[in-house]
């Protein structure tokens, strides 16, 4: 009996969370970038040879709060990490790349009490991050940057399998050299309680049309995949 109040409660109190946050995101995407296809794509140049952290999107919502101003004291203790993890590639040893997605995303994911400062913000997206470990997974199942190509399936399957859930995986299309696509981006979705999610649900045309980078689109099934090895 108490138990069943208990549930009653939970799901009032659920009810009346999402009855007053009528923008409250269903679903959070980590993506990471591969700073050598990043900076192909961008003119920059990188020679991180690991998976990087682009960000922590809600899916819906963009610059929900543009007077909440980024304080990087406030995450002064991540900052080590965030340097290693979430390096700004156009412009390495800059907060700017931080600012931009606090604002574009931080602010927006911040509607939930789980994510309701800068501080743990931040620290989910590390720790999101570290958990996955995309970058020790793909090498661990024989993914590593080469001069062969991969099929898309063989990289998708990695992930797939490992991870048990669909991730959103996007490539370069370089005009020049058509029947190659580079792998650039590999998005991992989490529900509002952080665990796995299909990517491909509830995918909104909004989340669609934030993608910043233009030049990644999710990549060809058929097409050979390059991986490229750091300069
Ligand atoms: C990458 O570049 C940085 C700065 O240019 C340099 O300090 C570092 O040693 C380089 N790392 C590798 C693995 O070449
Ligand atoms: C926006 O952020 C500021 C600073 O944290 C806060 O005082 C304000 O209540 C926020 N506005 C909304 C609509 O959440
Ligand atoms: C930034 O955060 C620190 C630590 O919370 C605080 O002391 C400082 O006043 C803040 N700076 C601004 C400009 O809000």
């Amino acid at each position: 009996m108490r138990f069943r109040l208990y549930l009653l409660l939970c799901l009032a109190a659920t009810l009346s969370s999402v009855m007053s946050r009528p923008h409250m995101w269903n679903k959070l995407i980590l993506t990471h970038h591969w700073p050598s296809t990043f900076c192909h794509v961008e003119h920059c140049h990188s020679n991180l040879s690991y998976w990087t952290l682009h960000g922590l999107w809600p899916d819906k919502g963009i610059n929900c709060n543009s007077s909440w101003h980024f304080n990087v004291t406030q995450i002064e203790d991540l900052l080590p990490d965030m340097k290693q993890s979430w390096p700004d590639l156009l412009h390495p040893s800059t907060t700017g790349f931080w600012k931009y997605e606090w604002y574009k995303h931080g602010t927006c994911a911040a509607e939930a009490s789980s994510l309701d400062n800068q501080h743990k913000y931040f620290s989910k997206a590390l720790e999101l991050y570290h958990k996955v470990d995309m970058d020790g997974i793909l090498r661990k199942f024989g993914i590593t940057p080469s001069e062969k190509y991969y099929s898309f399936s063989q990289i998708e399957g990695v992930i797939e399998n490992f991870y048990g859930i669909k991730p959103k995986i996007q490539c370069a299309h370089p005009s020049k050299n058509v029947g190659v696509q580079i792998l650039g981006q590999i998005e991992i979705c989490f529900n509002p309680d952080f665990t796995l999610l299909d990517c491909e649900k509830q995918l909104s045309k909004e989340s669609i049309s934030k993608v910043k980078v233009s030049e990644f689109s999710v990549c060809d099934h058929e097409t050979p995949v390059y991986y490229p090895p750091a300069p």
